[in-house]
């Protein structure tokens, strides 16, 4: 099983990316067969926003050339895919935002139609829903799977997980991932 986890917060340790770390360590526990977790931190590579070129509407790729195409083969090669963004503003971090346009050029022929997603959104106080929102419908806009949406809140760098139904969330999460992980005769 492919996963590819992508966190867009340039915190090192902290909220997001706890979370993605967390689910990794729920999917390692199932011992699932070929099991692979690929993880970017989309704020440490470049990708640059959308420039509208419309190029893609003919090549069906991204003519800018930057990380964008890395991460975009590993989204289609894998079978479930973890985003997880901080909660600015009420909305995603502009580097979550930059990749969402970015994929324009792989909606034209659907090319993440029925992919596996899970969504995580890690807040302060408020603005998750917002967030989660507008990550729901870049999902629906490209025909994805949602498979769940996933809220943490902490003040606190990297303590996300001290709260009980934030841990409970996730693993419920991994559960309803049982439809999409292969079985072994063990499992
Ligand atoms: C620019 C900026 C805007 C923020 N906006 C909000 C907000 O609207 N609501 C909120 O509850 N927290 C807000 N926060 C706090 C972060 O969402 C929160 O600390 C989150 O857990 C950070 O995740 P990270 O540790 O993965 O970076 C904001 C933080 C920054 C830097």
């Amino acid at each position: 099983m492919k996963i590819v986890s992508i966190i867009g917060s340039h915190r090192k340790n902290g909220n997001t990316e706890t979370m993605l770390k967390a689910f990794d360590k729920e999917f390692k526990a199932l011992e699932i067969p070929d099991y692979k977790n690929k993880f970017y931190n989309i704020s440490e590579m470049n990708i640059y926003p959308c420039r509208s070129c419309l190029k893609c509407m003919r090549k069906n790729n991204c003519v800018i050339e930057d990380d964008f195409g890395k991460v975009a083969l590993k989204m289609i090669q894998s079978d479930l895919i973890i985003m997880g963004s901080p909660v600015y503003f009420s909305d995603v971090s502009a580097q979550i935002k930059a990749l969402f346009d970015r994929t324009y050029s792989l909606w034209h022929k659907k090319m993440l139609k029925g992919k596996n997603i899970i969504f995580v959104a890690t807040c302060a106080e408020y603005g998750s829903g917002h967030t989660i929102d507008t990550m729901r419908h870049w999902a629906l806009d490209h025909e994805m799977n949602i498979i769940a949406t996933v809220e943490g809140k902490s003040e606190k760098k990297g303590k996300v997980l001290e709260n009980e139904m934030t841990v409970k969330a996730i693993a419920d999460a991994v559960r309803a991932c049982d439809g999409i992980i292969p079985k072994t005769e063990e499992n």
